[in-house]
């Protein structure tokens, strides 16, 4: 019924009916303040052809054709018209006021809804003051940036507190003072609204103002110092450079040489466990080689027997006496005999 009201601007007579590819959906499509979109709409089938079509946006829950609207004048597009199937809309320089329901009507009533969403510039620091200190003779930046780096704001101002009034310093220098001494630090990022003052005096000292809007400002307070009393900021970046990388070296030296130390300890600890175990052993080895030949010797001293091999664990033999005898009478050996004595201490402990 409400079509009928619609005085179809585009119209484009071809052979078959186009019905759009995305029938009765929304698609949401998010564009930034300055920037541009397109609002997809195109028929399903690539051989059909719209015969008429519409563009149309929705304000206050009624539908307004967009290529009548005023407000895209210049700034409204077909995205490419000539093709028969692609209807997509391209709006440039988008605004705030743009963000709503759009809808792409074909004949016989075949609509694709799209919900544009428009991101703004909402300021970082919005509101609130911010403290800058330069050096005469140098430069210094005010930072200030939209939320939404993409986001261009509608405009903007950069103002600076002159008996009590702001003064646009900023892009129309209504002050000679700042003339060719202020731009923009970084015209690329439509968001980045930071202001790059170069020769700075002690006149630039005060009060200065990012303004994209009555709701968003940014506030700053600049102090111009004179260069001699900047600390030394080179020396100090030095230093730390420094000690940081002396720091880091001996960390590195450190890290290195610990598993070394490591391993060198533990060999060290391997080897005297191992020496100590040996020398266990020697002793042993030796000890039962003693006590064996020990054994033997008091086997033939009968009585002694039963006493060495009771005490054997506490007995040292602290010295080995020879004897040299001449052969007793009753023997029938010559020579010498040798003879071994044991002298027995006994240890307890
Ligand atoms: C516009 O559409 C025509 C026909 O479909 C095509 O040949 C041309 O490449 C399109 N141009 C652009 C910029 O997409
Ligand atoms: C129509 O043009 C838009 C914009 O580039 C593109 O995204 C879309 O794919 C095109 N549709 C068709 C059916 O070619
Ligand atoms: C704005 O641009 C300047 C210069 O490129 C950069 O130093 C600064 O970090 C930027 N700010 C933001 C918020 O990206």
């Amino acid at each position: 019924m409400r079509d009928h009201l619609y005085l179809f601007i585009f119209m484009f007579h071809f052979s078959t009916d186009c019905i759009v590819s995305d029938m009765d959906q929304t698609i949401v499509i998010t564009g930034y303040t300055g920037g541009s979109v397109v609002l997809p709409c195109s028929c399903a089938d690539p051989q059909s052809t719209a015969t008429t079509f519409i563009w149309e946006f929705q304000q206050q829950n009624r539908w307004f054709p967009v290529f009548e609207d005023v407000k895209y004048s210049g700034r409204r597009v077909l995205f490419n018209e000539s093709s028969p199937t692609n209807l997509s809309l391209l709006i440039s320089d988008l605004r705030m006021d743009d963000q709503g329901y759009y809808g792409c009507k074909t004949e016989a009533n075949r609509i694709t809804y799209v919900d544009l969403k428009v991101k703004g510039c909402d300021l970082v620091e919005n509101r609130r003051t911010v403290v800058v200190t330069g050096y005469s003779g140098e430069s210094v930046a005010l930072p200030c940036s939209c939320t939404e780096l993409l986001a261009k704001p509608q405009q903007i101002q950069w103002m600076y507190l002159i008996e009590n009034t702001y003064k646009e310093i900023y892009p129309n220098e209504q002050t000679e003072n700042y003339k060719n001494r202020v731009k923009l630090l970084n015209p690329n990022t439509p968001g980045n609204l930071s202001l790059h003052i170069s020769a700075l005096t002690t006149e630039d000292q005060g009060h200065y103002q990012c303004f994209v809007s009555s709701q968003q400002v940014v506030g700053f307070r600049l102090t111009v110092l004179h260069a001699e009393e900047k600390p030394h900021v080179h020396t100090a970046t030095l230093t730390t450079h420094q000690a940081s990388h002396q720091t880091q070296d001996s960390t590195t030296s450190q890290l290195k040489l610990t598993p070394q130390h490591v391993s060198q300890n533990v060999f060290i600890l391997l080897g005297v466990f191992f020496s100590v175990l040996l020398l266990l052993l020697l002793a042993f080895i030796l000890w039962r080689c003693r006590g064996g030949r020990n054994d033997k010797k008091v086997t033939t001293d009968g009585e002694e027997l039963k006493r060495e091999q009771d005490n054997q664990d506490d007995v040292m033999y602290s010295a080995v006496v020879h004897v040299k005898k001449a052969s007793t009478p009753a023997h029938t050996h010559n020579g010498p005999v040798e003879l071994t004595e044991y002298a027995p201490i006994n240890i307890k402990r």
